[in-house]
Protein backbone atom coordinates (compact mmCIF):
# COMPACT_ATOMS: atom_id res chain seq x y z
CA UNK A 1 0.00 0.00 0.00
CA UNK A 2 1.45 3.70 -1.11
CA UNK A 3 1.10 5.65 1.62
CA UNK A 4 1.14 9.47 0.98
CA UNK A 5 1.20 12.36 3.85
CA UNK A 6 0.55 16.11 3.11
CA UNK A 7 2.63 18.82 5.05
CA UNK A 8 0.60 22.27 5.54
CA UNK A 9 1.47 25.41 6.07
CA UNK A 10 2.00 28.79 5.17
CA UNK A 11 5.76 28.54 4.39
CA UNK A 12 6.10 32.57 4.27
CA UNK A 13 9.05 31.78 3.51
CA UNK A 14 10.09 28.02 4.27
CA UNK A 15 12.98 27.90 6.71
CA UNK A 16 15.48 25.40 7.10
CA UNK A 17 13.21 23.93 9.86
CA UNK A 18 10.29 23.45 7.43
CA UNK A 19 12.94 21.74 5.04
CA UNK A 20 13.99 19.50 8.21
CA UNK A 21 10.43 18.09 8.67
CA UNK A 22 9.97 17.67 4.68
CA UNK A 23 13.58 15.71 4.59
CA UNK A 24 12.47 13.31 7.51
CA UNK A 25 8.84 13.00 6.32
CA UNK A 26 10.32 11.96 2.87
CA UNK A 27 11.82 8.89 4.51
CA UNK A 28 9.27 7.83 5.96
CA UNK A 29 6.25 8.19 3.35
CA UNK A 30 6.22 6.85 -0.10
CA UNK A 31 4.80 10.24 -0.98
CA UNK A 32 4.70 13.74 0.61
CA UNK A 33 2.65 17.18 -0.42
CA UNK A 34 4.22 19.78 0.52
CA UNK A 35 1.02 22.31 0.70
CA UNK A 36 0.96 25.63 0.78
CA UNK A 37 -1.77 27.51 2.27
CA UNK A 38 -3.80 30.05 0.33
CA UNK A 39 -5.79 32.59 2.79
CA UNK A 40 -7.03 35.45 1.54
CA UNK A 41 -7.20 36.99 4.71
CA UNK A 42 -3.30 37.21 5.51
CA UNK A 43 -1.00 39.21 3.41
CA UNK A 44 1.68 37.06 2.96
CA UNK A 45 5.00 38.35 1.96
CA UNK A 46 5.75 36.28 -1.03
CA UNK A 47 2.64 35.20 -3.12
CA UNK A 48 1.47 31.62 -3.13
CA UNK A 49 3.39 30.68 -6.56
CA UNK A 50 6.36 32.52 -4.95
CA UNK A 51 6.09 30.43 -2.11
CA UNK A 52 5.70 27.21 -4.32
CA UNK A 53 8.40 27.93 -6.30
CA UNK A 54 10.91 28.95 -3.44
CA UNK A 55 9.46 25.05 -1.85
CA UNK A 56 10.11 23.56 -5.14
CA UNK A 57 13.94 24.50 -5.67
CA UNK A 58 14.38 24.04 -2.14
CA UNK A 59 13.52 20.45 -2.23
CA UNK A 60 14.81 19.42 -5.34
CA UNK A 61 17.43 17.36 -3.86
CA UNK A 62 14.74 15.35 -1.42
CA UNK A 63 12.79 13.11 -5.01
CA UNK A 64 10.10 13.02 -6.71
CA UNK A 65 8.15 11.78 -4.40
CA UNK A 66 8.12 15.32 -2.61
CA UNK A 67 5.22 17.79 -4.66
CA UNK A 68 4.33 21.21 -3.97
CA UNK A 69 0.75 22.68 -4.31
CA UNK A 70 -1.23 25.58 -3.46
CA UNK A 71 -4.28 24.45 -1.54
CA UNK A 72 -7.64 26.59 0.04
CA UNK A 73 -10.04 26.01 2.23
CA UNK A 74 -9.42 23.23 4.64
CA UNK A 75 -6.57 20.73 5.02
CA UNK A 76 -8.74 18.09 5.67
CA UNK A 77 -10.45 18.38 2.24
CA UNK A 78 -6.90 19.05 0.81
CA UNK A 79 -5.41 15.58 1.88
CA UNK A 80 -8.68 14.30 0.38
CA UNK A 81 -8.14 15.55 -2.74
CA UNK A 82 -4.48 14.51 -2.94
CA UNK A 83 -5.38 10.83 -1.60
CA UNK A 84 -3.09 11.79 1.33
CA UNK A 85 -4.31 9.61 4.64
CA UNK A 86 -1.67 11.69 6.94
CA UNK A 87 -0.72 15.21 8.01
CA UNK A 88 2.72 15.42 8.84
CA UNK A 89 3.70 18.46 10.84
CA UNK A 90 7.16 19.92 12.76
CA UNK A 91 7.41 20.46 16.72
CA UNK A 92 10.36 22.69 17.31
CA UNK A 93 10.01 23.09 21.21
CA UNK A 94 6.88 22.51 24.05
CA UNK A 95 5.46 26.03 23.07
CA UNK A 96 4.26 24.70 19.81
CA UNK A 97 2.36 21.50 21.46
CA UNK A 98 -0.71 23.53 22.38
CA UNK A 99 -1.93 25.07 18.90
CA UNK A 100 -0.58 21.73 16.99
CA UNK A 101 -2.89 19.74 19.76
CA UNK A 102 -5.62 21.95 18.93
CA UNK A 103 -5.33 21.21 15.24
CA UNK A 104 -5.35 17.67 15.39
CA UNK A 105 -8.33 17.51 17.04
CA UNK A 106 -10.28 19.45 14.94
CA UNK A 107 -9.26 17.66 12.26
CA UNK A 108 -9.80 14.73 13.41
CA UNK A 109 -13.30 15.87 14.22
CA UNK A 110 -13.86 16.85 10.79
CA UNK A 111 -11.87 13.52 9.29
CA UNK A 112 -11.77 10.65 11.67
CA UNK A 113 -9.45 8.40 9.23
CA UNK A 114 -6.91 11.07 8.75
CA UNK A 115 -3.72 11.32 11.38
CA UNK A 116 -1.44 13.41 11.51
CA UNK A 117 2.22 12.83 12.28
CA UNK A 118 4.41 14.74 13.96
CA UNK A 119 8.20 15.11 13.55
CA UNK A 120 10.61 16.86 15.94
CA UNK A 121 13.06 19.10 13.87
CA UNK A 122 16.89 19.18 14.77
CA UNK A 123 17.85 20.90 17.87
CA UNK A 124 19.89 23.29 15.45
CA UNK A 125 16.68 24.37 14.25
CA UNK A 126 13.98 25.34 17.21
CA UNK A 127 15.04 28.91 17.16
CA UNK A 128 14.11 29.52 13.27
CA UNK A 129 10.60 30.83 12.03
CA UNK A 130 9.76 32.43 9.05
CA UNK A 131 8.77 35.49 11.10
CA UNK A 132 12.14 36.41 12.59
CA UNK A 133 13.62 34.90 8.92
CA UNK A 134 11.22 37.92 7.58
CA UNK A 135 12.08 40.48 10.24
CA UNK A 136 15.85 39.85 10.15
CA UNK A 137 16.31 40.06 6.30
CA UNK A 138 14.26 42.98 6.50
CA UNK A 139 16.58 44.66 8.21
CA UNK A 140 19.44 43.86 6.40
CA UNK A 141 20.58 40.88 8.47
CA UNK A 142 22.51 37.63 7.15
CA UNK A 143 19.90 34.70 6.89
CA UNK A 144 21.71 32.41 5.12
CA UNK A 145 21.76 28.94 7.55
CA UNK A 146 17.96 29.94 8.82
CA UNK A 147 16.27 29.10 4.90
CA UNK A 148 17.22 27.57 2.25
CA UNK A 149 19.53 29.14 -0.23
CA UNK A 150 16.65 30.32 -2.65
CA UNK A 151 14.90 31.48 -0.12
CA UNK A 152 17.80 33.81 1.03
CA UNK A 153 18.44 34.91 -2.34
CA UNK A 154 14.47 35.98 -2.79
CA UNK A 155 14.63 37.47 0.96
CA UNK A 156 17.51 39.85 0.25
CA UNK A 157 16.30 40.63 -3.13
CA UNK A 158 12.50 41.85 -1.43
CA UNK A 159 14.88 44.20 1.39
CA UNK A 160 17.11 45.49 -1.46
CA UNK A 161 14.47 46.45 -3.27
CA UNK A 162 12.47 47.65 -0.40
CA UNK A 163 9.76 45.20 -0.56
CA UNK A 164 10.24 43.68 2.85
CA UNK A 165 7.91 44.53 4.62
CA UNK A 166 4.97 42.36 6.61
O1 LIG B 1 2.43 27.26 8.92
P1 LIG B 1 1.20 27.45 9.76
O2 LIG B 1 0.64 28.84 9.55
O3 LIG B 1 1.40 27.10 11.20
O4 LIG B 1 0.11 26.41 9.16
C1 LIG B 1 -1.19 26.39 9.66
C2 LIG B 1 -2.12 25.57 8.74
C3 LIG B 1 -2.04 26.08 7.32
C4 LIG B 1 -1.70 24.12 8.77
C5 LIG B 1 -3.56 25.72 9.32
O5 LIG B 1 -3.87 27.06 9.50
C6 LIG B 1 -4.60 25.08 8.41
O6 LIG B 1 -4.72 23.89 8.32
N1 LIG B 1 -5.34 25.96 7.68
C7 LIG B 1 -6.31 25.55 6.68
C8 LIG B 1 -7.74 25.77 7.18
C9 LIG B 1 -8.13 24.64 8.08
O7 LIG B 1 -8.16 23.48 7.69
N2 LIG B 1 -8.44 25.00 9.35
C10 LIG B 1 -8.78 24.04 10.36
C11 LIG B 1 -7.54 23.33 10.87
S1 LIG B 1 -7.65 23.22 12.57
Amino acid sequence: MSRTAIFPGSFDPMTNAHLDVARRAARLFDGLVIGVLDNPRKQPLFSVEERVTLIERSVAELGTQVTVRSFAGLTVDFAREVGAAFIVRGLRAFSDFEYELQMVHMNRRLSPALDTTFLMTGLEFGYISSTLAREIARFGGDVGGMVPPPVAAALLERARSGRGEV
